[in-house]
């Protein structure tokens, strides 16, 4: 793991006046946000209001028409260098797979490890270690010779967490998967990020829709609606009223 703070002072993502335009429709304005390495963050925000396109833009999917953007330190002009890819692993808004898809999990897994190699590299004893380690921390490993596809919302959701952290990824930003769970595999899930967080020190920027829950297992709260609406304590009053304000 990243212990070298030197060049970036522990700010693992850092955005200045970042606004990102679809054609000539504005999703984000001037977004200033420092993420710290150890954060577990919350994003909350209405539809629609730039969520998803914030999460992009982190990993230089998208990229921003104005604004300037550092990744550990190191300003992104073009693309987010190699070395840097999978320190941030990505875990994108999503239903269910197929469950038809034809993988199983440990090949969905160690897909992570194949990432960081490069295709052209066979994938070594090493790595479906590595893969193993992954599916053991997110507790999926009685599941390995599964087909993904048979796996409910939320286990699919660990091996996708799973897959980012066989990457070795210090970072993880998740996409609204919750909205795909019931209470409880939400909470679930919330819990096994706070594991990761408290004792893996992986931080997290994870969007979720409620709000309740955020507070409850976020350090920090971040509310959008282009701009930024909030961004603080999840125990400040502020915050109520900056979701008031967006959501109604
Ligand atoms: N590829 C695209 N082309 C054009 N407009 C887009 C594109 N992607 C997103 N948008 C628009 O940008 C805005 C922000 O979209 P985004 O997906 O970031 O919102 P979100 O907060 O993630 O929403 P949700 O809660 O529904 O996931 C929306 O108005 C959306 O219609
Ligand atoms: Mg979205």
């Amino acid at each position: 793991m990243g212990d070298d703070i030197s060049s970036d002072n522990g700010i693992v993502i850092c955005m200045r006046d970042i606004s990102v335009v679809y054609g000539d429709f504005a999703a984000l304005y001037e977004i200033n946000l420092d993420i710290k390495k150890g954060d577990f963050i919350g994003i909350c925000g209405p539809n629609g209001s730039g969520k998803t396109t914030l999460l992009k833009t982190m990993i230089g999917l998208i990229q921003p028409i104005a604004g300037k953007m550092t990744l550990y330190g190191e300003e992104i002009i073009d693309s987010v260098p190699v070395h840097t890819r999978f320190r941030i692993g990505y875990v994108p808004q999503i239903t269910t797979i197929d469950k038809n898809f034809p993988a199983l999990v440990k090949d969905v897994v160690e897909m992570g490890r194949y990432a960081k190699a490069g295709l052209v590299n066979r994938i070594r004893k090493i790595d479906k270690q590595k893969a193993m380690d992954a599916l053991r921390l997110v507790d999926m490993e009685h599941s390995a010779e599964r087909p993904i596809g048979h796996l409910s919302g939320g286990q699919q959701q660990r091996v996708l967490i799973a897959q980012a952290l066989a990457a070795e990824a210090e970072v993880l930003l998740l996409d609204e998967f919750t909205s795909a769970l019931d209470f409880r595999m939400t909470e679930d899930i919330m819990e096994l990020l706070d594991y990761l967080n408290y004792t893996h020190k992986i931080t997290i920027i994870t969007v979720g829709h409620n709000i309740e829950i955020l507070r409850a297992y976020c350090n920090r709260i971040v509310c959008i609606n282009k701009v930024i609406a909030f961004d603080g304590d999840p125990k400040d009053s502020e915050l109520d009223k900056a979701i008031i304000k967006i959501f109604h």
